[in-house]
């Protein structure tokens, strides 16, 4: 079976691609699959990925893809689709055919519905969610007002705009009101991200307009979300093998080590700034309600494939459990240190056997 993996791309989460997508390439059974590494540089451009290609965080390093064969996406003249094309070459010459694709890409131009758009116009079975579910969960805003809809709890939340109801990333629209309800800590948010890129936490809101500003500079569109204090706890779902529901995996715990404010971009990828508990050290009770929660989100936003659902675990008022949804990821990441691969890892499901179900899902 011939495997496109594509990584890297356009967004801010361009260098965490290229590790999730080196993962994954790692995972795949070279018996089985034959690898075609097609990498899209920070520019758009895309590339047959050569031996060069670094995939891995070093010394504080992150990858990007740069050289390569240049390629393009040029219609098939026999009317179906795409095909991946070296420039100049004769139309319907393809460079390369494949048989599905693994679009590893994270963040705005991957995950967000637009490679899932355009693979469905060639008609190219690819891994995970589809345009509207990859669209849904890449916006913040509509990914909570689906799970409201569906009965699912999350954290009070604003999103900046103005009295005519634009979008409008302007400190001043969020009056004091709002301010006294959310309280502080809040989190501010670009509405379209991934990895903690442009989030900040104000604890005083002097430095709200600068939070927004960085918020801003990578969505115009920004979120404004309550702190809710608790654990920090994930759950990766996967599409059944057959028609049942989606199976959830073992969630796991993101602890923060002292010293440590909260799960920003470096203690994600570059500090040594957190430890993780997989599993999760929770009451069968709890494990038990987050996977429902997961499951049900995963379906509220019409995931395909997988998803790793983001949680709050806190204390309610009356001294039960509470529990959040942060967010849901269509294409969680992948990396050697990555939730979602340990996750199911520590459920009994290996990597080379994660990314066999995942293939397989595309093809079904
Ligand atoms: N957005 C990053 C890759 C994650 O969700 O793991
Ligand atoms: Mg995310």
């Amino acid at each position: 079976l011939r495997v496109a993996v594509v990584f890297g791309g356009r967004s801010a989460e361009h260098a965490i691609s290229c590790v999730s997508a080196g993962s994954v390439i790692a995972a795949l059974d070279p018996d089985r699959y034959e690898v075609v590494p097609v990498g899209i540089a920070t520019d758009g451009r895309w590339v047959l990925a050569d031996g060069d290609q670094r995939m891995a965080i070093s010394d504080g390093t992150l990858p990007e893809v740069t050289g390569g064969t240049a390629v393009s996406l040029v219609g098939d003249p026999e009317g179906r689709g795409f095909a991946v094309l070296e420039p100049g070459a004769a139309v319907g010459r393809a460079l390369t055919e494949v048989d599905v694709v693994f679009p590893v890409l994270h963040g705005t131009f991957g995950e967000d519905g637009t490679i899932q758009g355009l693979l469905e116009m060639a008609g190219l079975p690819y891994v995970g969610s589809g345009v509207f579910a990859s669209a849904a969960s890449m916006d913040k805003e509509f990914t909570k007002k689906l799970l409201a809809a569906a009965g699912l709890p999350q954290g009070d939340h604003v999103v900046l705009r103005d009295a005519s109801g634009a979008v409008c990333p302007d400190p001043g629209v969020l009056d004091g009101a709002t301010r006294e309800r959310l309280g502080l800590p809040v989190f501010v948010k670009p509405s379209r991200a991934g990895s903690s890129i442009g989030i900040t936490k104000v604890t005083d809101w002097a430095q709200f307009p600068e939070a927004v500003a960085t918020a801003a500079a990578v969505d115009p569109k920004v979120i404004v979300e309550a702190a809710v204090p608790g654990r920090e706890i994930e759950c990766g779902v996967l599409a059944a093998r057959g028609n049942g529901l989606p199976e959830s995996s073992l969630p796991a715990e993101i602890r923060l080590r002292p010293g440590t404010d909260w799960y920003d971009f470096a203690a994600k990828y570059l500090d040594d700034a957190v430890d993780f508990d997989v599993p999760a050290d929770l009451s069968p009770e709890q494990t038990a309600a987050v996977q429902d929660a997961a499951r049900r989100a995963y379906l509220a936003l019409d995931c395909r494939g997988l998803a790793r659902v983001d949680f709050f675990l806190g204390t309610s008022p009356d001294g039960g459990d509470l529990l959040v949804i942060n967010e849901v990821n269509t294409m969680p990441g992948f990396t050697p240190i990555s939730m979602f691969p340990r996750m199911w890892a520590a459920s009994g499901v290996s990597y080379p056997e994660l990314v066999d179900r995942l293939i397989a899902s595309a093809l079904t």
